[in-house]
């Protein structure tokens, strides 16, 4: 499907870092329908590709997206400018896609870290819609004066961690539960944190999403060198080692492509790596990367089947 052109319709503060953004067709028209979980890439207005949660629980034919965005001071500029997106601004993006759908289960357990509540709000509000009996959410954050939509969300356990340090997950986690699905999305450490203390659950029943992985590639260009022939692959700034790789008609697998599943890994045989998935161990990291996320630290990178 092609992109879609949008249209800022409101912007507003939810916290001091926080935005609600509306996008809506320029035309008024209904607009591709998504589930629980899905995302749009957006191209900002500053010209960077960004993925953002959408944060309704979603549906055929909706009028409206609502993402939202948290302003990083450190960043590249990409939630800068959405945060001073003015209203009538259009803007591409993608249509909706999803890599952390919500999938049935007798009971749910959600661990959303900080702006991680997204996609996690849009699944919960569906659950709750429907009277799903069995929904429990943990909800961290730094402070309560930052949180989100944290009225919402005032029967469950929110923990801020400027008042009582970081939440003990293991009480939560210690006994595994094939009949309970356990979806977390926040940043990396929080997601290693339920990694780890959920290696002994089947594993089909844990599902992660990190916020900040971005599925498009944004960072510097690169050059990788596919070893078996030693043809040279320019990797520019918006594309992923993944595309680049296949524009050349080099095949790699994957799935998620968004650094969770594992499918696209290559062997690393010459570089440095800028490591962005969650699913390779410390020690598989100087010898392989996922194509899909991570690039190259060094000017060049040369890379093989895994
Ligand atoms: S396709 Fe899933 S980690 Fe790359």
């Amino acid at each position: 499907m092609s992109d879609l052109k949008l249209v800022v319709a409101s912007r507003t503060a939810l916290t001091p870092s926080v935005v609600r953004v509306v996008l809506r067709d320029p035309r008024g028209g209904v607009l591709p329908g998504y589930e629980p979980g899905a995302h749009l890439t957006l191209s900002t207005p500053g010209g960077h590709r960004r993925s953002y949660s959408l944060v309704e629980p979603g549906g055929g034919g909706p009028r409206e997206y609502v993402v939202c965005v948290r302003g990083e001071p450190d960043g590249r500029g990409g939630s800068a400018s959405m945060h001073t997106a003015a209203e009538g601004t259009v803007l591409a993006a993608t249509p909706p896609r999803n890599r952390f759908p919500l999938l049935p289960a007798r009971r749910y357990l959600f661990i959303a870290g900080g702006i991680g509540i997204t996609p996690i709000r849009s699944m919960v509000a569906r659950l709750r819609a429907d009277g799903h009996p069995a929904v429990r959410v943990l909800y961290l954050s730094r402070s309560a004066s930052d949180t989100p939509f944290l009225e919402e969300f005032a029967a469950d356990t929110v923990h801020h961690s400027e008042e009582r340090g970081r939440l003990d997950l293991w009480p939560h986690l210690a006994v595994p539960d094939d009949d309970t699905r356990v979806y977390c999305c926040g940043p990396l450490p929080l997601i290693r944190a339920v990694q780890e203390r959920t290696a002994h659950w089947r594993p089909s029943r844990v599902h992660v999403e990190e916020f900040a992985a971005p599925d498009d590639g944004y960072a510097g260009p690169f050059e990788a060198v596919w070893a078996p022939t030693g043809l040279r692959v320019e990797v520019p700034a918006h594309r992923s080692l993944l595309a680049a790789l296949r524009r050349e008609g080099i095949e790699v697998d994957s799935s998620c492509e968004a650094g969770t599943c594992g499918t696209c890994r290559v062997s690393v045989l010459a570089g440095e790596v800028d490591h962005r998935d969650v699913v390779l161990e410390e020690t598989e990291r100087a010898t392989s990367m996922m194509a899909c996320v991570s690039r190259a630290a060094s000017k060049e990178i040369t890379v093989g089947p895994a």
